[in-house]
């Protein structure tokens, strides 16, 4: 808990006023990474592994930019910063401990950037929906890596619209999840997505008890990969269920 307060008092005075509301939650993920290290290290490997061989199929490494970077525990952001001339990092958040860690290691070529991909204030406007239009805007960009952020966008999402009455989630949801792959789809370079697509909540006879789409109805491209993520193992939320997610990834 201590640590906790730490880590969000840190992360406050350097995180612009507009996204410090989103600090919690990364605090939040965090923690629950730290406690469930052992059990994700197989996701995190999986992820960091299909990053990598998707560098190593590249002829251009000028621009790479993470999706979703946060906690970096998926991404493997010493080999990006090795391997192209410039690294840009985008979430809500980037946690101080993360922006420590960067500094420790001396990662010139990484740049971070607070911003909301979620396109969920434009969607509320009716306005036309297109989150990753930023990125044309980006020079020499030769890689896109969108790391586990799209089932994130949706929570999120769904989370706010609920908290302020304010629309409705289950029209403008699948729309944010959607415009997220098309603007994946429209990028001219390589493109690597992770995700976790649907979970299931067991009790420790193997029964199913809840189940769901996490990408709303939304098709998620072919899975050249996939794998479960025990994001809350036995003990970790309840002592009677855990909480599988299964995970894609896909590149073009
Ligand atoms: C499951 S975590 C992925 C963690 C990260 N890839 C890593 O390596 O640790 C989802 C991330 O998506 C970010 N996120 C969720 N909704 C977002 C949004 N609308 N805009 C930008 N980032 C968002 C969260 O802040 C969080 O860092």
């Amino acid at each position: 808990m201590i640590l906790e307060a730490i880590q969000y008092a840190a992360t406050s005075v350097v995180t612009p006023k507009p996204f410090r509301p989103y600090i919690r939650s990364s605090v939040n993920l965090w923690a629950r990474a730290g406690r469930c290290a052992r059990d994700w290290t197989p996701h995190e490997a999986h992820c960091q592994d299909f990053i990598r061989e998707t560098v190593l199929g590249m002829r251009e490494r000028r621009t790479a930019v993470v999706l979703g970077s946060g906690l970096l525990r998926d991404v493997p952001t010493a080999f990006l910063s090795r391997t192209f001339d410039t690294v840009v990092l985008v979430d809500l958040v980037h946690l101080a401990s993360v922006r420590l860690w960067l500094s420790a290691k001396r990662f010139g070529n990484v740049r971070l950037i607070s911003r909301d991909l979620s396109g969920l204030d434009a969607a509320r406007a009716g306005l036309e929906v297109e989150p990753l239009g930023f990125l044309r805007q980006v020079p020499y960009l030769d890689l896109v890596i969108s790391a586990n952020i799209l089932s994130q966008i949706g929570v999120g999402a769904t989370r706010r619209l609920e908290a302020e009455t304010s629309g409705d989630a289950a029209a403008i949801v699948p729309k944010l999840i959607a415009a997220h792959l098309d603007g994946l789809a429209a990028l001219p370079c390589t493109v690597a997505l992770l995700t976790d697509t649907r979970y299931t909540v067991s009790d420790r006879a193997g029964t199913v008890l809840e189940e769901a789409d996490l990408l709303h109805g939304i098709a998620a491209p072919p899975a050249a990969r996939s794998w479960s993520w025990p994001v809350a193992p036995f003990g970790e939320d309840s002592r009677a269920h855990q909480i599988m997610h299964e995970v894609i990834a896909f590149r073009r």
